[in-house]
């Protein structure tokens, strides 16, 4: 992926060291950037900066990028940015519920559950023109194109309790063991049969934070141990209710006439996810609370505010639609004079 636009003084800043090799200078010039700077910057400028600092885990930004990898200017930097990322994350979910360690399945999936009212599942499958159902794509791609992976810096941290459900998703995620079947190839031939680009980053300028937000979370909580509990509740909220809005999703490409190839990354998921879901909230995450007691509030703080940042992403695209405009970064508004 080429590296990014910047969004606003940190990305600069950012973006400018990557191209350089580490040295005295660039160090310095990261160094510069204060807690009381980040607490100042827009939310655009924020998310695109914690992805750049999360970008050389996974390898995203070239060769010359990965040198910065573990050099501490970087990390400083990025523990700077987390500071203000959890504190928002906090808020975006106040008061955790007093769940208990026995009845924690059951309340991951009544919170991952489908509900009424307002749904960007439903209108993709009623109302959509393919226009905005490749809006939709191109904001999902920013996980999907690398499917899994994210989730996969917990494995090692999990032992016990919960590691084999685990693991049994994270291999279903990757295809278990079928060339061409990991999920993200399988959103790849969707993106393809579509008439769009399939390349990982090709979208990432039109991407708002919002959408950004839904992977850094999963890149900051796998970063660290303590946060192991918040994966797992991050995970369980992704799996449940999936096969329900995979659904939706198939159906509304069916009513656009997407070819058939089209759906065959939301039809795995109709499957693989009903059982899915069952894993993560029972076997994975039940389990895992069971043997990990004292963090059963990291689990619930994990699934809530994916659960708030999802319905935040879902939000923004669907508000966008409703007042007449893409929800693209850059774009023109997509109905004249609106
Ligand atoms: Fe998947
Ligand atoms: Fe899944």
């Amino acid at each position: 992926m080429l590296l990014p636009t910047p969004r606003g003084p940190v990305s600069e800043i950012l973006v400018s060291v990557f191209r350089t090799s580490p040295g005295a200078d660039a160090e310095a010039l990261l160094k510069t950037v204060s807690a009381a700077d980040v607490e100042k910057i827009s939310e655009e400028d924020l998310q695109l900066s914690l992805f750049l600092c999360y970008g050389p885990q996974y390898c995203l930004f070239g060769e010359s990028v990965q040198s910065w990898e573990w050099e501490s200017s970087l990390i400083e930097l990025r523990k700077r940015l987390e500071v203000r990322f959890d504190r928002e994350l906090r808020e975006a979910v106040s008061e955790l519920p007093d769940v208990g360690v026995a009845k924690l399945p059951d309340f991951l999936m009544e919170l991952g559950r489908p509900r009424g009212g307002r749904s960007l599942s439903r209108y993709l499958k009623q109302d959509a023109t393919m226009e905005q159902f490749r809006e939709f794509l191109m904001h999902r791609s920013v996980y999907s194109l690398m499917e899994a992976d994210h989730h996969s810096l917990v494995i090692p941290r999990v032992r016990g309790g919960g590691k084999p459900a685990l693991v049994e998703i994270q291999s279903d995620e990757y295809g278990g063991g079928v060339p061409g079947r990991l999920h993200s190839q399988l959103f790849e031939l969707t993106l393809s049969e579509l008439g769009m680009h399939t390349r990982f980053g090709a979208y990432f300028e039109k991407v708002p934070a919002c959408a950004l937000a839904t992977v850094n979370v999963i890149s900051y909580f796998g970063t660290y141990g303590r946060h192991r509990g918040a994966v797992l509740g991050n995970l369980a909220v992704t799996e449940i209710g999936s096969h329900h809005v995979n659904q939706n999703f198939r159906n509304g490409l069916r009513r656009l006439d997407g070819p058939d190839e089209s759906w065959l990354f939301f039809q795995e998921h109709i499957v693989a996810d009903a059982v899915h879901e069952q894993l993560a909230a029972y076997d994975m995450c039940g389990e895992f609370v069971r043997e990990n007691p004292g963090e059963l509030a990291e689990v619930v703080f994990g699934a809530m505010v994916t659960a708030e940042l999802g319905a935040r992403a879902n939000e923004y695209l669907l508000s966008c639609w409703e007042r007449g405009e893409s929800a693209l970064r850059g774009a023109m508004p997509a109905v004249a004079g609106r």
